[in-house]
């Protein structure tokens, strides 16, 4: 009875008055929308207040928190000087109906100061913390964005030297992961080189694609060399080494230890699934399942074949996410070096980014909009590190 009681008097809500929800913006010269989150009925309004600083309240949407929703609403910048704490310039919102408004401060966007990549960032009618549209969620990925821009700088700042740019062949336009909104450094550009090769007795010409800072293509000798690279073992995610320099002819042999792992190759923006492109799809050793009591280990090997950088991965469960990662001939000297390569697995999750984006416009919520608005206690803790004040 007090059920039926209570579903009634929510169906009265309609009926009540259209409500005037406040957010400050940037309040105590925060990175902050306060509340970060509510729940908002069809007729009310959201009134952002600014305070000092120069912010926003721009829409995105799940999928690119930090990007503008096209025919979203946008404030524009409202620059308040600092000296001023009345009079505070607004913008109102008219929520019309309980689909999730997502919202950011496009302050700086794209940048390593990026507000929205610091994590401020807005919801009204998210889903609940156990939802995939949760604000926790979406101010998660917020900070990925944040992290993969400062990454992005920090890699572009560290040595970075490719031989003389030629300006028709070299892009120097840093692009975005194939998934997640994760900016990665411009891929190299080969210059194609005609040589001759000496090898024993043998001399021949070949053409090849030379890679910045690669190997030349001049095999060691007529077998190559053999490298070992230990996969996985007790406890461990890893290939042992997890990048190896290796020239034409050389084999790589993949010894494989404790459960049950694969090599795979993928690519650079896309480490974590299959390499796919152009109608050519790269190499995989299948699933080596090894007993924890094992004390022979089956191996796979893979023949190098020229010096491009190649980008490799476990495809077992979430081991990509983890860092499970592996190159050969990735130039350490660059933005894409061994390292990048990992951040990207690390900071796409493996393909749990992919499956958020996705699965983001299908899990609106079509709630009566009276949710209580939950905010989890990590995306608290994320929130104290994103608090480092950026003065803009
Ligand atoms: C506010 O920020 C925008 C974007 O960065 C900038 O173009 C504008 O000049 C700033 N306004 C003031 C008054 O600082
Ligand atoms: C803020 O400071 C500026 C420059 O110092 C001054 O011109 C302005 O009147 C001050 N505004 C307020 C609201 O105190
Ligand atoms: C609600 O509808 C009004 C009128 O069409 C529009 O101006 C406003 O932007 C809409 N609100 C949202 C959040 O889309
Ligand atoms: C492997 O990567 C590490 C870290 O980026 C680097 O220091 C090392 O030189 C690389 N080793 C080879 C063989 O490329
Ligand atoms: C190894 O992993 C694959 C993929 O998860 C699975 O299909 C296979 O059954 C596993 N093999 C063993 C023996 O656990
Ligand atoms: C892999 O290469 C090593 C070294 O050349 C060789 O001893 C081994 O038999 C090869 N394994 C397979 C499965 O071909
Ligand atoms: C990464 O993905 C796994 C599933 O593969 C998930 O359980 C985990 O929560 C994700 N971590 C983050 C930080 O999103």
């Amino acid at each position: 009875m007090f059920a039926s009681t209570l579903s009634l008097g929510l169906a009265l809500l309609p009926f009540v008055s259209a409500a005037i929800h406040d957010v400050q913006v940037g309040a105590s010269g925060k990175l902050l929308y306060y509340p970060e989150a509510i729940a908002a009925h069809p007729g009310d309004q959201v009134v952002f207040h600014f305070h000092a600083k120069n912010h926003t309240a721009t829409q995105s949407s799940f999928a690119d928190p930090c990007g503008r929703k096209e025919g979203g609403f946008n404030s524009g910048f409202q620059p308040v000087p600092v000296n001023q704490t009345d009079h505070l310039p607004t913008f109102t919102v008219h929520v019309n109906d309980t689909e999730p408004i997502w919202v950011y401060c496009a302050q700086a966007v794209r940048t390593p100061n990026s507000h929205c990549g610091l994590g401020m960032v807005f919801a009204i009618n998210c889903g609940y913390d156990d939802e995939p549209n949760s604000f926790g969620n979406f101010k998660k990925a917020a900070l990925a964005v944040g992290a993969s821009l400062s990454a992005a700088a920090a890699a572009s700042t560290s040595a970075y030297a490719y031989p003389t740019p030629d300006a028709h062949t070299t892009s120097t336009a840093w692009t975005t992961a194939a998934y997640g909104d994760y900016t990665i450094p411009p891929a190299p550009h080969p210059t194609p080189v005609t040589q001759a090769v000496t090898l024993g007795d043998q001399t021949w010409t070949t053409t090849y694609e030379s890679y910045p800072n690669s190997p030349a293509p001049t095999p060691a000798s007529a077998e190559g060399v053999v490298h070992k690279v230990i996969v996985g073992g007790p406890g461990k995610l890893t290939f042992d080494p997890p990048n190896v320099s290796a020239l034409p002819r050389d084999t790589i042999v993949f010894e494989f230890h404790q459960k049950n792992h694969t090599v795979t190759q993928s690519a650079f923006d896309d480490p974590c699934r299959p390499f796919n492109a152009n109608g050519l799809t790269g190499f995989d050793s299948g699933f080596f399942p090894v007993a924890d009591d094992a004390t022979e280990f089956p191996t796979w090997n893979y023949t190098v074949t020229d010096t491009a950088p190649v980008w490799a991965y476990c495809r077992q469960g979430n081991h990509c996410g983890a860092g499970m990662v592996f190159s050969i001939n990735s130039d350490e000297s660059s933005g894409r070096n061994f390292q990048a390569f990992q951040n990207v697995a690390k900071a796409l999750n493996g393909t749990a980014v992919a499956a958020v984006t996705s699965a983001a416009p299908t899990a609106t919520t079509t709630d009566s909009g009276a949710n209580p608005i939950k905010i989890g206690g990590a995306s608290i803790s994320l929130l104290a590190a994103a608090l480092v004040g950026y003065l803009l």
